[in-house]
Protein backbone atom coordinates (compact mmCIF):
# COMPACT_ATOMS: atom_id res chain seq x y z
CA UNK A 1 0.00 0.00 0.00
CA UNK A 2 1.47 3.24 -1.40
CA UNK A 3 0.39 6.16 0.65
CA UNK A 4 0.56 10.11 -0.30
CA UNK A 5 -0.18 12.95 1.70
CA UNK A 6 -0.88 16.39 -0.27
CA UNK A 7 0.09 19.16 2.13
CA UNK A 8 2.53 17.20 4.09
CA UNK A 9 4.76 20.27 5.98
CA UNK A 10 1.61 21.76 7.56
CA UNK A 11 -0.89 21.50 11.07
CA UNK A 12 -2.64 18.58 9.88
CA UNK A 13 -0.20 17.32 6.70
CA UNK A 14 2.24 16.46 9.73
CA UNK A 15 0.98 14.36 12.38
CA UNK A 16 -0.93 12.70 10.03
CA UNK A 17 2.17 11.68 8.28
CA UNK A 18 3.47 10.29 11.45
CA UNK A 19 0.21 8.27 12.07
CA UNK A 20 1.07 6.73 8.46
CA UNK A 21 4.32 6.33 8.76
CA UNK A 22 3.84 4.31 12.40
CA UNK A 23 0.94 2.28 10.61
CA UNK A 24 1.83 -1.13 9.48
CA UNK A 25 -0.43 -1.22 6.83
CA UNK A 26 1.82 1.46 4.82
CA UNK A 27 4.14 -0.10 2.74
CA UNK A 28 5.28 2.96 1.16
CA UNK A 29 4.82 7.05 2.10
CA UNK A 30 5.19 9.90 -0.47
CA UNK A 31 4.83 13.11 1.43
CA UNK A 32 4.64 16.37 -1.20
CA UNK A 33 3.72 20.06 -0.49
CA UNK A 34 5.28 23.25 -1.73
CA UNK A 35 7.54 23.76 0.95
CA UNK A 36 9.26 21.70 3.98
CA UNK A 37 9.04 18.01 2.74
CA UNK A 38 12.73 17.53 2.42
CA UNK A 39 13.16 18.17 6.65
CA UNK A 40 9.63 16.05 7.59
CA UNK A 41 10.35 12.82 5.39
CA UNK A 42 13.67 13.17 6.57
CA UNK A 43 12.96 13.12 10.17
CA UNK A 44 10.38 10.76 9.88
CA UNK A 45 12.79 8.18 7.85
CA UNK A 46 14.28 7.62 11.56
CA UNK A 47 10.90 5.92 12.93
CA UNK A 48 11.83 2.31 13.05
CA UNK A 49 8.42 1.14 10.96
CA UNK A 50 7.23 -0.72 8.18
CA UNK A 51 6.81 2.50 5.52
CA UNK A 52 9.57 3.52 3.28
CA UNK A 53 9.48 7.39 3.06
CA UNK A 54 10.30 10.12 0.56
CA UNK A 55 9.55 13.67 0.70
CA UNK A 56 8.87 15.35 -3.03
CA UNK A 57 8.73 19.32 -3.39
CA UNK A 58 7.19 21.06 -7.17
CA UNK A 59 10.53 21.44 -8.29
CA UNK A 60 11.51 17.98 -11.11
CA UNK A 61 7.90 16.77 -11.32
CA UNK A 62 7.61 16.34 -8.00
CA UNK A 63 4.03 15.87 -7.71
CA UNK A 64 4.40 13.67 -10.39
CA UNK A 65 6.84 11.29 -8.56
CA UNK A 66 5.01 11.04 -5.47
CA UNK A 67 1.70 10.64 -7.03
CA UNK A 68 3.18 7.71 -8.91
CA UNK A 69 2.04 4.49 -7.94
CA UNK A 70 0.02 5.70 -5.22
CA UNK A 71 -2.97 3.58 -3.95
CA UNK A 72 -4.16 6.46 -1.63
CA UNK A 73 -3.76 10.02 -1.56
CA UNK A 74 -4.59 12.00 1.40
CA UNK A 75 -4.66 16.06 0.52
CA UNK A 76 -4.80 18.39 3.78
CA UNK A 77 -3.43 21.09 1.14
CA UNK A 78 -4.97 24.59 1.65
CA UNK A 79 -4.92 27.54 3.92
CA UNK A 80 -7.37 27.48 7.22
CA UNK A 81 -9.47 29.75 8.72
CA UNK A 82 -8.85 33.05 10.99
CA UNK A 83 -11.18 33.73 13.72
CA UNK A 84 -14.27 35.80 11.76
CA UNK A 85 -13.91 33.45 9.02
CA UNK A 86 -16.31 31.28 7.66
CA UNK A 87 -14.62 28.08 5.20
CA UNK A 88 -16.51 29.58 2.37
CA UNK A 89 -13.90 32.25 2.85
CA UNK A 90 -10.96 30.01 2.06
CA UNK A 91 -12.80 28.98 -1.25
CA UNK A 92 -10.84 31.08 -3.73
CA UNK A 93 -7.40 29.98 -2.61
CA UNK A 94 -8.32 26.24 -1.95
CA UNK A 95 -10.28 25.43 -4.94
CA UNK A 96 -7.54 26.11 -7.12
CA UNK A 97 -4.99 24.16 -4.97
CA UNK A 98 -7.51 21.28 -4.40
CA UNK A 99 -7.98 21.55 -8.79
CA UNK A 100 -4.48 21.61 -9.08
CA UNK A 101 -3.70 18.21 -7.29
CA UNK A 102 -6.66 16.56 -8.52
CA UNK A 103 -5.49 16.99 -12.28
CA UNK A 104 -2.06 15.16 -11.04
CA UNK A 105 -3.82 12.45 -9.31
CA UNK A 106 -6.18 12.17 -12.64
CA UNK A 107 -2.80 11.37 -14.98
CA UNK A 108 -0.77 9.91 -12.50
CA UNK A 109 -2.98 7.67 -9.99
CA UNK A 110 -6.57 7.36 -11.49
CA UNK A 111 -6.98 4.38 -9.20
CA UNK A 112 -5.76 5.66 -6.24
CA UNK A 113 -8.28 6.28 -3.18
CA UNK A 114 -8.40 9.91 -2.63
CA UNK A 115 -9.44 11.85 0.69
CA UNK A 116 -10.14 15.26 0.74
CA UNK A 117 -9.59 17.11 3.70
CA UNK A 118 -9.28 20.70 2.48
CA UNK A 119 -12.24 23.44 3.58
CA UNK A 120 -14.81 23.87 1.68
CA UNK A 121 -14.92 20.12 2.10
CA UNK A 122 -18.70 21.10 0.98
CA UNK A 123 -17.31 22.59 -2.48
CA UNK A 124 -13.43 21.16 -2.78
CA UNK A 125 -15.28 17.68 -2.80
CA UNK A 126 -17.54 18.79 -5.92
CA UNK A 127 -14.54 20.17 -7.35
CA UNK A 128 -12.55 17.18 -7.23
CA UNK A 129 -15.17 15.01 -8.88
CA UNK A 130 -15.61 17.58 -11.80
CA UNK A 131 -11.96 17.37 -12.66
CA UNK A 132 -11.98 13.64 -12.95
CA UNK A 133 -14.99 13.68 -14.70
CA UNK A 134 -12.91 16.37 -17.02
CA UNK A 135 -10.57 13.56 -17.63
CA UNK A 136 -12.47 10.72 -17.62
CA UNK A 137 -11.02 8.99 -14.92
CA UNK A 138 -14.18 9.85 -11.91
CA UNK A 139 -14.87 6.69 -9.82
CA UNK A 140 -17.20 8.24 -7.44
CA UNK A 141 -16.13 4.75 -5.47
CA UNK A 142 -12.99 6.38 -4.78
CA UNK A 143 -13.60 9.98 -4.06
CA UNK A 144 -14.17 10.60 0.10
CA UNK A 145 -14.58 13.66 1.71
CA UNK A 146 -13.09 13.46 4.63
CA UNK A 147 -15.92 14.00 7.84
CA UNK A 148 -14.77 12.41 10.12
CA UNK A 149 -13.61 14.68 12.97
CA UNK A 150 -17.40 15.39 13.07
CA UNK A 151 -17.75 12.36 13.70
CA UNK A 152 -15.49 12.29 16.60
CA UNK A 153 -16.60 15.37 18.01
CA UNK A 154 -19.93 13.82 18.23
CA UNK A 155 -18.64 11.15 20.24
CA UNK A 156 -16.30 13.47 22.30
CA UNK A 157 -19.31 15.98 23.25
CA UNK A 158 -21.68 12.95 24.19
CA UNK A 159 -19.70 11.16 26.58
CA UNK A 160 -21.09 12.77 29.48
CA UNK A 161 -24.37 11.65 28.65
CA UNK A 162 -23.17 8.19 27.65
CA UNK A 163 -21.42 7.19 30.51
CA UNK A 164 -18.47 5.51 28.42
CA UNK A 165 -15.18 5.45 29.60
CA UNK A 166 -14.10 5.43 26.05
CA UNK A 167 -16.30 8.00 24.21
CA UNK A 168 -15.17 6.13 20.31
CA UNK A 169 -17.11 3.09 21.58
CA UNK A 170 -20.27 4.99 21.07
CA UNK A 171 -21.20 5.00 17.60
CA UNK A 172 -23.23 8.12 16.20
CA UNK A 173 -23.65 8.58 12.75
CA UNK A 174 -22.95 12.71 11.45
CA UNK A 175 -24.27 13.52 7.96
CA UNK A 176 -25.06 16.22 5.49
CA UNK A 177 -22.12 18.25 5.01
CA UNK A 178 -18.97 19.15 6.94
CA UNK A 179 -19.54 23.19 7.84
CA UNK A 180 -21.77 25.17 10.46
CA UNK A 181 -25.98 23.80 9.83
CA UNK A 182 -24.79 21.59 7.45
CA UNK A 183 -23.41 19.11 9.90
CA UNK A 184 -26.18 17.03 11.16
CA UNK A 185 -25.59 14.22 13.95
CA UNK A 186 -28.49 11.96 14.32
CA UNK A 187 -28.47 11.12 18.19
CA UNK A 188 -31.15 9.78 17.75
CA UNK A 189 -29.75 6.62 15.68
CA UNK A 190 -26.41 6.39 18.17
CA UNK A 191 -25.46 2.71 19.18
CA UNK A 192 -25.17 1.58 21.48
CA UNK A 193 -28.51 4.21 22.18
CA UNK A 194 -27.99 7.48 24.39
CA UNK A 195 -30.44 9.59 26.26
CA UNK A 196 -29.64 13.14 25.73
CA UNK A 197 -31.75 15.03 28.02
CA UNK A 198 -34.26 17.54 25.90
CA UNK A 199 -32.90 20.88 27.14
CA UNK A 200 -29.59 19.79 26.20
CA UNK A 201 -29.86 18.85 23.25
CA UNK A 202 -29.87 22.01 21.43
CA UNK A 203 -26.33 22.84 23.07
CA UNK A 204 -24.79 19.42 22.23
CA UNK A 205 -25.87 19.94 18.44
CA UNK A 206 -24.80 23.07 18.06
CA UNK A 207 -21.30 22.52 19.77
CA UNK A 208 -20.84 19.68 16.87
CA UNK A 209 -21.70 21.79 14.19
CA UNK A 210 -19.73 24.57 15.18
CA UNK A 211 -17.10 22.75 16.72
CA UNK A 212 -14.26 24.11 14.35
CA UNK A 213 -15.16 27.39 15.74
CA UNK A 214 -13.89 26.62 19.27
CA UNK A 215 -10.53 25.78 18.06
CA UNK A 216 -10.43 28.71 15.46
CA UNK A 217 -11.08 30.66 18.81
CA UNK A 218 -8.48 29.17 20.72
CA UNK A 219 -5.98 28.90 18.44
CA UNK A 220 -6.41 32.66 18.42
CA UNK A 221 -5.21 33.74 14.27
CA UNK A 222 -2.92 30.66 14.45
CA UNK A 223 -5.09 28.71 12.39
CA UNK A 224 -7.95 25.54 12.67
CA UNK A 225 -7.78 22.10 14.45
CA UNK A 226 -4.78 20.36 13.46
CA UNK A 227 -4.26 17.13 16.08
CA UNK A 228 -7.63 16.24 16.01
CA UNK A 229 -8.04 16.38 12.24
CA UNK A 230 -5.02 13.96 12.12
CA UNK A 231 -6.28 11.56 14.45
CA UNK A 232 -9.40 12.01 12.62
CA UNK A 233 -7.96 11.81 9.08
CA UNK A 234 -5.98 8.44 9.94
CA UNK A 235 -9.13 6.94 11.28
CA UNK A 236 -10.57 7.38 7.81
CA UNK A 237 -7.45 6.26 5.83
CA UNK A 238 -6.98 3.65 7.80
CA UNK A 239 -10.57 2.20 7.54
CA UNK A 240 -10.31 2.39 3.72
CA UNK A 241 -7.29 0.71 4.02
CA UNK A 242 -8.25 -1.73 5.99
CA UNK A 243 -11.15 -2.48 3.54
CA UNK A 244 -9.03 -2.02 0.07
CA UNK A 245 -7.38 -5.35 2.24
CA UNK A 246 -10.19 -6.81 2.68
CA UNK A 247 -11.59 -6.15 6.16
CA UNK A 248 -15.09 -6.97 6.36
CA UNK A 249 -18.30 -4.84 8.05
CA UNK A 250 -16.48 -1.33 7.59
CA UNK A 251 -19.11 1.35 7.70
CA UNK A 252 -17.94 5.19 8.32
CA UNK A 253 -19.55 8.47 7.54
CA UNK A 254 -17.87 10.14 4.40
CA UNK A 255 -18.89 12.73 1.93
CA UNK A 256 -19.43 11.15 -1.33
CA UNK A 257 -21.09 11.97 -4.76
CA UNK A 258 -24.47 9.78 -3.75
CA UNK A 259 -25.30 8.51 -7.71
CA UNK A 260 -22.35 6.95 -7.76
CA UNK A 261 -22.64 4.42 -5.08
CA UNK A 262 -25.21 1.76 -4.80
CA UNK A 263 -27.89 3.02 -2.62
CA UNK A 264 -27.16 6.57 -3.02
CA UNK A 265 -29.77 7.55 -5.55
CA UNK A 266 -32.28 7.20 -3.07
CA UNK A 267 -30.45 9.31 -0.48
CA UNK A 268 -30.28 12.13 -3.09
CA UNK A 269 -33.63 12.13 -4.33
CA UNK A 270 -34.58 12.79 -0.72
CA UNK A 271 -31.90 15.12 0.32
CA UNK A 272 -32.37 16.65 -3.20
CA UNK A 273 -27.92 17.01 -2.50
CA UNK A 274 -25.82 14.93 -5.01
CA UNK A 275 -23.01 15.19 -2.62
CA UNK A 276 -23.69 14.34 1.12
CA UNK A 277 -21.95 12.43 3.89
CA UNK A 278 -24.01 9.69 5.21
CA UNK A 279 -22.49 5.87 6.38
CA UNK A 280 -21.01 4.18 4.07
CA UNK A 281 -19.97 0.08 3.61
CA UNK A 282 -16.38 0.04 2.30
CA UNK A 283 -15.01 -2.74 0.62
CA UNK A 284 -12.14 -3.25 -1.49
CA UNK A 285 -13.13 -0.92 -4.42
CA UNK A 286 -13.74 1.89 -2.05
CA UNK A 287 -17.90 2.91 -1.28
CA UNK A 288 -19.84 -0.17 -1.42
CA UNK A 289 -22.79 0.39 -0.26
CA UNK A 290 -24.36 4.12 0.98
CA UNK A 291 -26.59 3.82 3.91
CA UNK A 292 -29.88 5.10 3.81
CA UNK A 293 -30.10 6.77 7.62
CA UNK A 294 -31.50 10.06 6.40
CA UNK A 295 -34.69 8.32 6.59
CA UNK A 296 -34.23 7.10 10.31
CA UNK A 297 -33.93 10.96 11.39
CA UNK A 298 -36.82 11.93 13.93
CA UNK A 299 -38.57 15.41 13.43
CA UNK A 300 -36.21 17.27 15.66
CA UNK A 301 -33.57 15.99 13.12
CA UNK A 302 -35.68 16.27 9.92
CA UNK A 303 -35.92 20.26 10.65
CA UNK A 304 -32.23 19.96 10.86
CA UNK A 305 -31.77 18.22 7.87
CA UNK A 306 -33.80 21.02 6.13
CA UNK A 307 -31.34 23.29 7.31
CA UNK A 308 -28.64 21.37 5.79
CA UNK A 309 -29.92 21.03 2.48
CA UNK A 310 -30.13 24.72 1.76
CA UNK A 311 -26.62 25.50 2.49
CA UNK A 312 -25.64 22.37 1.12
CA UNK A 313 -26.64 22.66 -2.23
CA UNK A 314 -25.35 26.29 -3.29
CA UNK A 315 -22.22 24.98 -1.38
CA UNK A 316 -21.97 22.15 -3.94
CA UNK A 317 -23.22 24.41 -6.88
CA UNK A 318 -20.50 26.64 -6.14
CA UNK A 319 -17.75 23.90 -6.47
CA UNK A 320 -19.32 22.61 -9.57
CA UNK A 321 -19.03 25.66 -11.12
CA UNK A 322 -15.83 26.62 -10.44
CA UNK A 323 -14.34 23.79 -13.08
CA UNK A 324 -17.39 23.86 -15.37
CA UNK A 325 -17.19 27.78 -15.69
CA UNK A 326 -14.02 29.23 -14.43
CA UNK A 327 -13.68 32.69 -12.84
P1 LIG B 1 -1.60 24.61 7.13
O1 LIG B 1 -1.50 25.97 6.54
O2 LIG B 1 -0.93 24.36 8.44
O3 LIG B 1 -1.04 23.53 6.11
C1 LIG B 1 -1.41 23.51 4.77
C2 LIG B 1 -0.26 23.00 3.96
O4 LIG B 1 -0.65 22.97 2.59
C3 LIG B 1 1.01 23.90 4.03
O5 LIG B 1 2.13 23.15 4.42
C4 LIG B 1 1.16 24.45 2.62
O6 LIG B 1 2.49 24.65 2.22
C5 LIG B 1 0.50 23.30 1.83
N1 LIG B 1 0.13 23.67 0.46
C6 LIG B 1 -0.34 24.85 -0.01
N2 LIG B 1 -0.53 24.78 -1.34
C7 LIG B 1 -0.17 23.52 -1.70
C8 LIG B 1 -0.14 22.85 -2.94
N3 LIG B 1 -0.52 23.44 -4.08
N4 LIG B 1 0.29 21.57 -2.96
C9 LIG B 1 0.67 20.96 -1.81
N5 LIG B 1 0.67 21.55 -0.61
C10 LIG B 1 0.25 22.83 -0.57
O7 LIG B 1 -3.16 24.24 7.23
P2 LIG B 1 -3.84 23.05 8.06
O8 LIG B 1 -4.20 23.53 9.40
O9 LIG B 1 -3.01 21.83 7.91
O10 LIG B 1 -5.22 22.89 7.25
C11 LIG B 1 -5.22 22.44 5.91
C12 LIG B 1 -6.64 22.43 5.35
O11 LIG B 1 -7.45 21.46 6.03
C13 LIG B 1 -7.38 23.75 5.51
O12 LIG B 1 -8.09 24.04 4.34
C14 LIG B 1 -8.35 23.48 6.64
O13 LIG B 1 -9.48 24.31 6.61
C15 LIG B 1 -8.69 22.04 6.38
N6 LIG B 1 -9.28 21.30 7.50
C16 LIG B 1 -10.27 20.40 7.23
C17 LIG B 1 -10.85 19.65 8.23
C18 LIG B 1 -11.92 18.66 7.93
O14 LIG B 1 -12.60 18.21 8.86
N7 LIG B 1 -12.10 18.22 6.70
C19 LIG B 1 -10.41 19.83 9.56
C20 LIG B 1 -9.40 20.74 9.82
C21 LIG B 1 -8.84 21.49 8.78
C1 LIG C 1 -12.87 21.83 11.58
O1 LIG C 1 -14.03 21.41 11.57
O2 LIG C 1 -12.20 21.92 12.63
C2 LIG C 1 -12.23 22.21 10.29
O3 LIG C 1 -13.13 22.20 9.23
C3 LIG C 1 -11.44 23.47 10.34
C4 LIG C 1 -12.27 24.70 10.48
O4 LIG C 1 -12.09 25.63 9.69
O5 LIG C 1 -13.09 24.77 11.40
Amino acid sequence: MKAVVAGASGGIGQPLSLLLKACPLVDKLALYDVVNTPGVATDLSHISSVAQIEGFLPADDGLKKALTGADIVVIPAGIPRKPGMTRDDLFKINAGIVKGLIEGVATTCPDAYILVISNPVNSTVPIAAEILKKAGKFNPKKLFGVTTLDVVRAETFAQSFTGEKDPSKTNIPVIGGHSGETIVPLYSQAKPAVKIPEDKLDALINRVQFGGDEVVKAKDGTGSATLSMAYAGFRFAEAVMKAAKGESNIVEPTFVYLPGVEGGDEIAKETGCDFFSVPVHLGKDGAEKAVNIVKEANEYEKKLLQKCYEGLKGNIEKGVEFVKNPP
